[in-house]
């Protein structure tokens, strides 16, 4: 497994960073994770440009254009593509600010991003075949994260929280929502659902990811389908008498939720919508 640290390609375990790293001390930094399938990854460009509005929004500027990040990607993919490891990669890329042994809080100056690279195995979903099955099971619990989750920061406590107490639960995610009530995504993903044929998901604003697959979802829909499509705010009540629910995310594709709080949505399996258009999403390798 070949990692990149601060340019240069090594084995992941011999990749060191410092304890000072401000990554490391206050968690900041941003990253990204890019599917790649069969060698190729999937919607490369919007991933790059939220990692550099991320780097803008924290004021991190490594000496980074767009070729790049696109050749560190393909670098990855190819170097960690062989018989030994699956065809189907996830691309991890992070810029923290880097070390400083002041620990201080504000940004200093001068400080060398640190940026890390490394690929892992995707676990399954409808990206690399119609025919997984997986379908999830959710809790839901109020969003107590912090009010910038549209910034894919490395600072993950908030959401590894949730996702631990969908776990600690048995369930698979927490399907996340404000104090109104209003879903705003689950603790690695967005959230979509299905009433009387028209495709609901919540706006983008401050307390959610603008996620990738969300974006290709809704573009798909838009242009290849006449289903019709809502982007507005989405009670919590609506999600518990919907008639599918799905999660959308890099690393599942878009997976259907067929249990939410114990309780089945609809009839407790894969939607008829979802059914119908996986052979798209594979076509379209979300
Ligand atoms: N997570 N919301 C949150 C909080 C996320 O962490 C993710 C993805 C998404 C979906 O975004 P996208 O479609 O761009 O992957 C939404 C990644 C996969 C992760 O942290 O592993």
């Amino acid at each position: 497994n070949i990692a990149f640290l601060n340019g240069e390609y090594l084995p992941l375990e011999q990749a060191r960073i410092s304890p000072l790293d401000r990554g490391f001390l206050f968690g900041e930094g941003v990253y990204e994770v890019i599917p790649a399938i069969q060698g190729r990854a999937i919607a490369l460009v919007p991933h790059i440009h939220r990692l550099l509005q991320g780097m803008r929004a924290l004021e991190i500027k490594p000496a980074w254009a767009m070729d790049d990040w696109r050749n560190l990607c393909e670098a990855l993919i190819e170097k960690n593509t062989d018989a030994s490891i699956s065809s189907n990669l996830g691309i991890y890329l992070h810029v923290s600010r880097g070390a400083d042994k002041r620990r201080f809080h504000a940004y200093p100056e001068g400080l060398q991003p640190t940026i890390f690279g490394f690929a892992f195995e995707l676990q399954e979903s409808c990206l690399h075949s119609p025919d997984i099955k997986k379908t999830l099971s959710v809790i839901t619990a109020e969003d107590l994260r912090w009010q910038r989750c549209h910034i894919k920061s490395t600072s993950l406590l908030g959401n590894v929280m949730h996702f631990q107490q969908g776990q600690a639960a048995g369930s698979d995610e927490a399907i996340l929502h404000n104090a109104n009530g209003n879903v705003t995504e689950a603790s690695a993903a967005n959230v979509f659902l299905v009433k009387d044929g028209t495709v609901i998901t919540p706006p983008l604003e401050q307390q959610l990811l603008p996620g990738i697959t969300r974006m290709m979802l809704l573009d798909i829909l838009r242009r290849h389908t006449e289903i019709p499509v809502e982007e507005r705010p989405v009670q919590l009540q609506e999600l518990r008498s919907a008639d599918e629910v799905w999660l959308t995310s890099s690393t599942k594709g878009v997976t259907p939720v067929t249990r939410i709080d114990g309780e089945p949505v609809a009839s407790g399996e894969a939607g008829e919508l979802w059914q119908r258009l996986n052979p798209v999403f594979h076509q379209h390798k979300f």
